[in-house]
Formats: C-alpha cells, structure tokens, sequence
C-alpha cells in the first residue's frame, strides 16, 4: 500500500535530510545577530558612527528607501510565517516545544528570519530617512489582516511555496545590496548582503527537503507542484490584499527590485533544480503535471511579452513609508519620477 504524507514525512530519510538541516542552522551565539552590523551604543564612538551611517544614507534614492521598509516589513510579519508553518498537516510543532526534526527546523528558521526584521528595522530607524511610523503602522496592519499563502495547510504545497520565496526574497535584498554598493554605502551593502546570505541558505534547505520528498513520494509532489504554480506565488505583502501592500508591489516591479521576468526565472531555476522533465515512476496525473509545469515557463513568457511594463507615473502616493519633507532629489532620471 502506498505511504501515507504523514508516513513520508516522518520516513527516516525525509527525517535525516530536515535533521541534518536544522543541525547546520547555527545557534544564535555562534551566527551573526544585528549589533554586529550596527553602531554599539555602549561605545564611544557610537554617535559617531550613527551620523556616518545617516551621511551615507543620504546618497541613497527615496525609492531605494521605500523598497528596503517593503523588505523589513515583510520580515517583520514573522508571527504570521511561523503561525502558517505551524497550520501545516502533520509537520507542525503543536506544542510549540515539539521534539520533532520539522519543528526544531521550523524554530530555528524563525529564530534567523527574527534577525532580518530586526537589524532592517534599526537601521531605517537610524537612518531617519523613513516614517518610522506610517512603517509601524503597516507592520501592524499587516499582522493584524494576516495572509494566505493558498497552499491550503499542505505541506508539500507549502515547501514548493517557501522553496520559491526564500529565493524571491533573497535576490531582492541582493540587489538592495548591490545597489547600495555602487553608492558607496558599504555598511548598508554589508547588512543586505547578510540577510541575503541566510535566505540563500533557507531556499537551499527548503529545495532539498522538496527534492528528497521528490525521491519518495514523486507523483503526488509533481502535482503538488504543479498545484502550487495554478494558484501563483504570491509575495506576504501583495498576499495581504491591501491597497498599501499592493502599491508596494508595483514599486518593486517597478524598480526591478522584483519583477515578473523574476517570477519566471526562479520557476526555469526549480524546475530545473529538481529535474522535473527526467522524474520518472509517475502515474497519470503526475505525467500530466509535469507536462504542465516543463511547458509553463514558455507560457508564462508569452504572457509576459503582452504585459505592459509598468508604468510608473500611474502609481500614486510614491512616498508612502518615507518622509514627505526630506527628499532627496537624485540625478538619475527614472527615480526622479518618485519624486513628483
Ligand atoms: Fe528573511
Ligand atoms: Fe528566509
């Protein structure tokens, strides 16, 4: 008789690959934590270092700024990810102690996911470059409205999900980084670099428990996957459904932060990650999600080149998260447009 998910789950092999995880993930005194990266009040040359990091801030653009609270605030919502995690069948920590490798795992991630929020959050805090409090307010109100990842408590679905996001999110505080290079801010640079470093890791860990589940159970993570592709990755913000976050997102497409052409990318990266083509001992169902899922790439090419890029002028309020009287007009003409 075929295994059940749960039996799958717990297998020993699917076991020893998140067991194997969860021991590599460091433990919090022997990883970075924020203050590494930030001026240290209990030195004496903190204040002095707090005007330097605001000096540099200022060769970075408004937009920049809005992008970069995006990116905290959606690390802020952690109650949610871990809550969502948790609803998961049969890999939740119910107790929220729960000896199982899934739950130590689910703990660990967190406790990572905890430090992105934080060190974000400082630094904008001290950069005075932000509305600390129209970002406060959105931290709220994105907790508060909670949103679905539509994988419907399946796991499976769930690390297709993670697997994809954990990558969105890391090539967007990579090109933060980047981009915060090129101005010369190099300690901004540094702590977009580390954030983006762990989620690296994460979509790395989550992709090989997706892969190992692939070995063991591969018609119903086919479809899974396939499933999972019909509903859309929809990034925690959009997901919220409100105005504020859906502005958000036509400002990081706008920006390139993350765009659609992202979105098709990181789906041509898994598919070919796992090898979806070559999968074989498949029933009928799988066959057909695999069909499916090696011919979506195309599709959702041709619906790309359809798409009109966005256009900038259309979105309003450009300044939301950031402050009103203190802009900083930049040379370089598409940034400007935020301005207006
Ligand atoms: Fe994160
Ligand atoms: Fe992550």
């Amino acid at each position: 008789m075929k295994p059940s998910q749960r039996e799958i789950l717990f297998s020993n092999d699917v076991l020893d690959v998140v067991n194997k995880k969860y021991l590599a993930c460091k433990e919090p005194q022997n990883t970075w934590q924020p203050t590494d990266y930030l001026p240290d009040f209990s030195k004496e040359d903190s204040l002095g270092r707090i005007l330097k990091l605001q000096e540099d801030s200022r060769n970075l653009s408004d937009a920049f700024f809005m992008a970069l609270a995006g990116n905290m605030i959606t690390e802020e919502g952690l109650p949610t990810f871990l809550t969502w995690i948790n609803q998961n069948d049969h890999i939740g920590d119910k107790s929220g102690v729960d000896d199982h490798a899934w739950a130590k795992w689910a703990r660990a991630w967190s406790a990572e996911e905890n430090k992105h929020g934080d060190i974000l959050h400082k630094y904008l805090y001290l950069s005075g470059r932000v509305d600390m409090r129209a970002i406060e307010v959105s931290i709220g109100e994105f907790i508060r409205n909670g949103f679905s990842t539509k994988t419907l408590n399946d796991p499976y679905r769930g690390m297709i999900f993670t697997s994809f996001q954990e990558r969105a999110t890391r090539i967007s505080h990579s090109r933060l980084a980047m981009d915060a290079k090129k101005v010369g801010d190099d300690s901004l640079a540094k702590i977009c670099h580390v954030v983006a470093a762990d989620e690296g890791r994460h979509e790395a860990v989550y992709q090989s428990f997706v892969q190992e589940i692939f070995y063991q159970d591969p018609s119903e993570m086919m479809i899974a996957f396939r499933e999972t592709m019909k509903t859309g990755i929809t990034m925690p913000l959009s997901a919220t459904g409100a105005e504020t976050f859906q502005f958000f997102s036509k400002v990081t497409e706008a920006l390139g932060m993350y765009t659609y052409g992202d979105y098709i990318e990181i789906l041509e990266f898994l598919i070919k990650r796992w090898n979806i083509a070559k999968i074989k001992g498949l029933n009928d169902e799988a066959k057909e999600a695999q069909d499916y899922l090696c011919a979506l790439p195309e599709r959702l090419k041709r619906i790309a080149e359809r798409k009109k890029p966005q256009d900038i002028e259309s979105i309003k309020d450009p300044l939301l998260w950031v402050h009103k009287n203190e802009r900083i007009i930049q040379e370089n003409q598409e940034e400007r447009l935020f301005f207006n």
